[in-house]
Parts: C-alpha cells; structure tokens; sequence
C-alpha cells in the first residue's frame, strides 16, 4: 500500500444507512467516495429505455452516474436484476478497482465490495438494519420526493431486493470474514457514524 492509499469498503443491504456513513466518512476523511449501486442504477436505467443490459454495463459512461435521478423504485429494482448478469457485474469491475487504489484515499459502498472488488481493502464494514427499519426509511425518502408508494410495498420491495442480492451466484451481497458488522436498526446517525470512525481510526496508519 502507498502512503496515499487507503480504501473503505461499506457494504449492505438497501436502506441500511451505508450511504449517508459513506458520505460522512468520506467528508471527514477527505477520502473520495463512489456509491456503486449507481453503476446498477445507470444499467438498469438504459435497460428501461430499451437496452441490452450487457451492452449498456459495457458503454456506461461515468458522466451517466450524475444525471437524472437514479434513486427510483422502479430503477432499484431493475438495477438489482441486472447485476445477477455476470457479465454486467464484469464490466464494472475495472472503474471500480481504479477507483478504490486511487491515491488520496477511497470510500465505496455496495454489496461487495469487500469480498469481490476489493478484498485488500484496509477497512470493511457491512452494515445492516432490520427490514422494517430499512423500508421505513426508505418510504419516507421516496414519498419526501413525491412518490405515491405504500409502506406495504417498500417493505415488499425491500424483501424481494435483499433476497435477489443475496441468493444470486455471481458475488451476492454477504459479509466479508473479516468485515466489522454495523447494525443500525436502534442507532441513530450520529451514533452509528461514531461506530464506523472509530474503526476506520483503529485502521489508519499512525502518523509519525
Ligand atoms: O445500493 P443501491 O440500492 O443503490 O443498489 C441498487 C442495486 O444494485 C442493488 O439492489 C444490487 C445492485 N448492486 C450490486 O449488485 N452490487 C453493488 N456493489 C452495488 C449495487
């Protein structure tokens, strides 16, 4: 590893809270951070407008990440079809790899980072929340941005996500062995980032 390079690995299921510590930890850190659902978000995207998923992975373009809004029901779960396609999953190693050895410092969240993308990676969480936690909250983001969607079918849409993610065979979202598990289900944000810091802390080379 070169002085520079440090990489964070946060995986877990939707709604888990990886994002917002993602976001933090990279804030406070000064690291980069990629939240690499997008790059399924963006397949599943182009799949909706008539692609072939494998075409589309190969063609993404990380301009693609930034436009429009990708944070839709119905592209999340096109996004999770696609990405048991392993040739899709194939074409977006690379990006990420660079991404996560880049120097300065990295954060990626997603399902597996830890255990596919990169298993080197100084620090791995895998944080997590019970279903009923993790729909609640993401109902009140999609219905904060106008959505019409029921309690009831983020729930059903939560459940039926997490059981593709983790039952497909090409890197299902699972903990790495050595990955620190992060529950968040009774924490509040400020706690469970508190969590996370202390032991991305631990991790960090002494400064001499
Ligand atoms: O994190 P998210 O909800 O934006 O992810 C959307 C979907 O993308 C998720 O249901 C599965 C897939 N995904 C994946 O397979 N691997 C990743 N590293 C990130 C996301």
């Amino acid at each position: 590893m070169s002085d520079s390079q440090f990489t964070i690995a946060i995986d877990g299921p939707a709604a888990a809270g990886k994002g917002t510590i993602s976001k933090a930890v990279a804030a406070r850190f000064g690291f980069a951070h990629l939240d690499t659902g997008l790059l399924y978000r963006a397949v599943g995207r182009r799949t909706l407008q008539g692609l072939e998923p494998i075409a589309a992975a190969q063609a993404l373009t990380p301009e693609e990440l930034e436009q429009g809004d990708l944070r839709t029901a119905e592209i999340a779960k096109t996004a999770s079809k696609v990405a048991v396609i392993p040739e899709v999953r194939a074409a977006l190693v690379d990006f990420q790899r660079a991404f996560a050895r880049r120097s300065g410092g990295a954060v990626l969240d997603g399902r597996d980072i830890g255990t596919v993308i990169c298993p080197e990676a100084e620090v791995k969480l895998f944080v997590t929340a019970s279903p009923e936690v993790r729909a609640e909250r993401r109902y009140l983001e999609l219905s904060a941005k106008g959505s019409d969607i029921t309690r009831e079918q983020v729930l059903l849409d939560v459940r039926e996500r997490d059981a593709r993610d983790a039952e497909r065979s090409a890197a299902p979202m699972k903990p790495a062995e050595d990955a620190v598990l992060l529950d968040t289900s009774d924490l509040s944000i400020e706690s469970a980032l508190a969590q996370a810091v202390e032991v991305i802390e631990k991790a960090r080379p002494a400064k001499s």
